[in-house]
């Protein structure tokens, strides 16, 4: 069986969680941030018309756009509730409610986005898995996109480790969704990972 996320023990424990995690983006997006860097990243990987899959979507805010500007999108979320409002919010994409350890889907896509921390979420006993279903989802000459934080408990060599293991190699390490290079002392990561 599938060890949960930390995402689900965190809504099982607080049953409010996902709801006050939507409002806060509704009300950043209404305040006007700009909650699209990862996806212009993304965007600019891509010839318009690209397959898209949205890994660990939330509330959509990153496939929404992709679609918007033209990709075909598939957004998959563990959270039903982050999955409602994302229908609501981002009509168009496909967004499914699943766990990405039992990814199984019959599209390939040019890229795979995986934003927002999500990879600092799953269950540790999942995370290989959950990469090595990123592999078998890419099309070919496709790109997984991954970007998380230090300090998480997802040391960065470990997952890039775990990455390699999946059959990803990285492509680009960046620091940032704004092109920063990766060093020794950054404390994010945005790995861009192909097929190895
Ligand atoms: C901080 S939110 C980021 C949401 C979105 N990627 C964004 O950047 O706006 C983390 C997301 O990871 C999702 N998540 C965590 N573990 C997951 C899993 N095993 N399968 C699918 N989604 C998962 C959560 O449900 C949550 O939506």
């Amino acid at each position: 069986m599938t060890e949960p996320s930390a995402w689900v023990r965190m809504t099982q424990a607080d049953p409010g969680h996902s709801a006050a995690y939507v409002q806060r983006f509704r009300d950043l997006a209404a305040g006007g941030m700009d909650l699209v860097g990862e996806a212009r990243l993304v965007d600019a990987m891509l010839p318009r018309g690209s397959r898209v899959l949205d890994a660990g979507c939330g509330p959509g805010r990153v496939g929404g756009y992709l679609a918007s500007v033209g990709h075909t999108v598939v957004g998959v979320d563990v959270d039903p509730v982050l999955i409602a409002a994302a229908e609501e919010d981002h009509p168009g994409p496909r967004w499914l409610v699943g766990d990405l350890a039992e990814l199984d889907l019959p599209d390939r896509f040019d890229a795979i986005v995986c934003a927002g921390n999500v990879v600092t979420f799953l269950a540790p006993s999942t995370r290989g898995e959950v990469l090595r279903r990123f592999r078998t989802h890419l099309a070919e000459g496709g790109r997984a996109v991954v970007g998380f934080g230090a300090g998480r408990d997802y040391d960065f060599a470990v997952f890039l480790a775990d990455a390699r293991a999946a059959g990803l190699e990285p492509d680009l390490l960046l620091s940032s969704w704004h092109l920063h290079p990766f060093t020794a002392e950054s404390d994010f990561l945005v790995a861009v990972l192909r097929p190895g």
